[in-house]
């Protein structure tokens, strides 16, 4: 008898939980009328549109009431589970520009829409989407350069690098704000790190000699590789090539500083230097036909940014040795001292798939810790370059300290193996079942001032 009780009050309870009323019973807003017009629409125009629009990383688009209100359960949920819009840095830890997120207030205003079931309002007070340029997240580029072939990636399961050169011819010597990287096949690029060569004056006249793009290949000697690519001078000495001017990983969004602070000064005629571009595996042949972005600045860049990379293939050690034993958890540090007053602009972690977290911070000689970055829960489609709201001053002789935790065990869903085997830095190789521990930190001389100097573009 009691078991019956308990049993109907059990089936009551379940019936009660999947109804509306009992769902939404916290929710403030179940008790107005929440529409698509007045309340959802300018949400997902600011948090989700940047990224869902044609041409961007998000799978399908997020403009329209129809767009939306038809993936409106799974919108829901990416929402509440925060799986959406992607910020993997810990937003107590330290601010960036550009924080995706939603408030609780907009979570629950978008689960109230659903839950009253996704109306539209009026619809011609639907406000306008923000307008985008198409295959930018900076704005209108001053000049596109495409890839000059496709080139093909061959359906083989197995990573593959290339390098890849573009030439470009401006009217002058110009002054560059930012160059971005626009990926093509977004669903295999996973990495890229461009340098620009550039040419003195009757230096070279013929840029169409040499391959496009040659398989990387880490046993060909540099002066070879750019002797196939036709990149050295006439005279077969070397053109000034930058330091890496161009930066893309998954969900990356390339950063435009300040008048006078970054950009480049491009001679007229020169090329766009690809190196490393990684594609991951894939079983079905296919392409890649990516472009690249440049924005002319009205002034002289003043102060070149700097870029260190500790980690592997870097600057500093990595501390053991990076081997990640099979079924174990573990952790690896690096460190470097600063050896003179810095003021730090952008930093970007990076691991690949057994990443699991990743903490940075500095500590001054008075012992004061000042956080930098804090990645609780490491997502390997997540990669972003995360920009100060302001620069970080960081003071010579500080030690910036940078900590990161693998899982090589079968509770990370992202292990490429089972059973897992023991996983190791191989000498840099990038693959992406080889691991990598890298902290990639631009920054500049410290300038007085620097502190207060907003690097909102
Ligand atoms: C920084 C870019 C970015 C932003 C901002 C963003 N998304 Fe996404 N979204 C993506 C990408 C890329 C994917 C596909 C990869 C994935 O599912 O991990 C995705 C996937 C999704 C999916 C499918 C998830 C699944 O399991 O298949 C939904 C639903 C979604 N986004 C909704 C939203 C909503 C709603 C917002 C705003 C509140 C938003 N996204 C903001 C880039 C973004």
């Amino acid at each position: 008898m009691h078991h019956r009780i308990a049993l109907i009050f059990i089936i009551l309870l379940g019936s009660l939980s999947s109804c509306t009323w009992y769902e939404g019973r916290n929710n403030p807003y179940m008790d107005e009328e929440i529409t698509f017009s007045e309340n959802i629409a300018p949400i997902i125009h600011q948090n989700c549109t940047p990224c869902h629009r044609p041409g961007e990383a998000g799978p399908f688009k997020l403009i329209s009431y129809h767009d939306v209100s038809k993936r409106s359960k799974m919108i829901r949920e990416v929402v509440e589970t925060k799986y959406m819009p992607p910020w993997p840095a810990d937003k107590n830890y330290s601010h960036f520009l550009n924080e995706w997120g939603l408030s609780d207030d907009e979570i629950q205003l978008i689960q109230a829409w659903v839950l009253q079931g996704s109306k539209i309002g009026d619809e011609n007070s639907i406000p306008s989407p923000p307008i985008y340029t198409e295959g930018s997240m900076l704005g209108d580029p001053d000049l596109i350069l495409k890839m000059v072939e496709p080139y093909h990636i061959e359906g083989n399961n197995t990573d593959q690098f290339m390098v890849v050169k573009i030439p470009y011819e401006l009217e002058r010597d110009t002054f560059i704000s930012a160059i971005e990287f626009v990926p093509d096949n977004r669903k295999l690029l996973h990495h890229v790190n461009g340098h620009v060569v550039q040419y003195d004056e009757g230096k070279k006249e013929d840029f169409s000699n040499g391959k496009n793009s040659v398989k990387y290949d880490r046993s060909i000697s540099q002066h070879l590789l750019y002797m196939e690519m036709g990149i050295l001078n006439d005279d077969g000495t070397y053109p000034y090539l930058t330091s890496s001017v161009v930066n893309y990983l998954p969900g990356s969004v390339n950063t435009r500083y300040p008048d006078g602070i970054g950009g480049i000064s491009l001679k007229k005629k020169g090329f766009i230097l690809l190196k490393d571009i990684h594609f991951g595996p894939t079983p079905i042949d296919t392409s890649d036909q990516s472009s690249i972005n440049l924005f002319f600045a009205e002034k002289k860049p003043e102060r070149p940014v700097l870029e260190i990379l500790l980690g592997t293939l870097g600057a500093t050690k990595v501390n053991p040795a990076l081997i990640i034993p099979a079924n174990e958890i573990k952790t690896f540090s690096t460190q470097w001292e600063v050896p003179y007053t810095i003021s730090i602009l952008t930093l970007n972690p990076h691991m690949h798939l057994l990443g699991k977290s990743m903490i940075a911070y500095a500590v001054t000689p008075e012992k004061d810790t000042l956080n930098l970055i804090s990645i609780p829960k490491w997502n390997f489609r997540w990669q972003f370059f995360y920009t100060f709201p302001k620069m970080v001053k960081i003071p010579v002789g500080s030690v910036i300290y940078v900590s990161a935790t693998f899982d090589n065990t079968l509770d990370n869903p992202e292990n490429p193996f089972n059973p897992p085997r023991t996983i190791r830095e191989r000498n840099g190789s990038m693959g992406t079942t080889d691991e990598m521990f890298q902290f990639i930190i631009t920054y500049l001389p410290y300038k007085e001032g620097d502190e207060h100097i907003s690097l909102q573009p």
